[in-house]
């Protein structure tokens, strides 16, 4: 059997390095974790569904003019990125309340952010990702005030373009979190996309169809990111 050096290992994937010096591969793992890793569970099939969606996303993501990591999808749990220097600020919008910002601003669920809403946290387990301003990226140097906007930029007109695609599958995007990175010198979009890091609603029935289901031991996870995966025509 082959032995791969794993360059990190986070709560839902594998980096490994590739044959090419600025490439990784990402291994999607079916792990699912919630609440700082206090909740892990193993979901069966969750790594190829989230590795399908994931390129399915990007792929769309790049045909609309947004710089991304991905390359390709190698096999069922495996994708080929660009090697980025990850910037560890991650960027949330939000269309709808729900989950921190419900809590942190007493604010119900549910209720339309109108204009849609963008927070910034420090990517740190040790610090609970605590949620930063511009002013501290600047000061602290996580990123340049260019990439600050670069950021800012691309993470709402990457709302736009998903708000639309999911709505045309019936679903509300009620918020996501994005993360970028650094490739020879540009600001790329990086990590993934899934409904690991984003919440889904049915647009009739506001059921949830994300990790909220396994946050809140909702059950049927792996069914309902099937089931969101399907209606985009997403191929599994
Ligand atoms: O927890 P909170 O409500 O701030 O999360 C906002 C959005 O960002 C949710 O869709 C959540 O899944 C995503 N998120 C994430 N990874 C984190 C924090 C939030 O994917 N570390």
């Amino acid at each position: 059997m082959s032995e791969r050096q794993a360059l990190y290992e986070g709560k839902a994937k594998i980096v490994y390095a590739s044959s090419m010096e600025d490439e990784l591969i990402l291994h999607f793992k079916d792990d699912t974790s919630a609440f700082d890793g206090e909740k892990v569970e193993q979901l069966a099939r969750k790594g190829e569904v989230n590795n399908a969606f994931n390129a399915f996303i990007m792929e769309y993501l790049q045909s609309e003019g947004v710089p991304t990591h991905f390359i390709r999808r190698l096999d069922a749990r495996e994708s080929l990125v660009r090697r980025l220097e990850m910037i560890l600020v991650e960027c949330v919008v939000r269309n709808r309340a729900a989950g921190s910002l419900t809590k942190r601003l007493g604010i119900e669920e549910g209720r339309i952010l109108e204009p849609p809403t963008l927070e910034f946290f420090l990517k740190n387990d040790a610090l609970h990702d605590p949620m930063i301003n511009t002013a501290h990226i600047r000061t602290f140097g996580w990123a340049s005030a260019e990439e600050v906007e670069a950021m800012r930029r691309w993470t709402m007109r990457v709302n736009t373009l998903l708000k639309a695609l999911f709505a045309k599958a019936n679903l509300i995007l009620v918020d996501f979190k994005l993360e970028f990175g650094r490739f020879h010198g540009e600001l790329y979009l990086g990590d993934e996309f899934s409904p690991d890091g984003c919440r889904l609603w049915d647009a009739q029935s506001l059921e949830k169809m994300d990790k909220d289901r396994f946050r809140r031991n909702l059950g049927g996870v792996v069914e309902a990111y099937l089931e969101v995966a399907q209606r985009l025509g997403v191929p599994l």
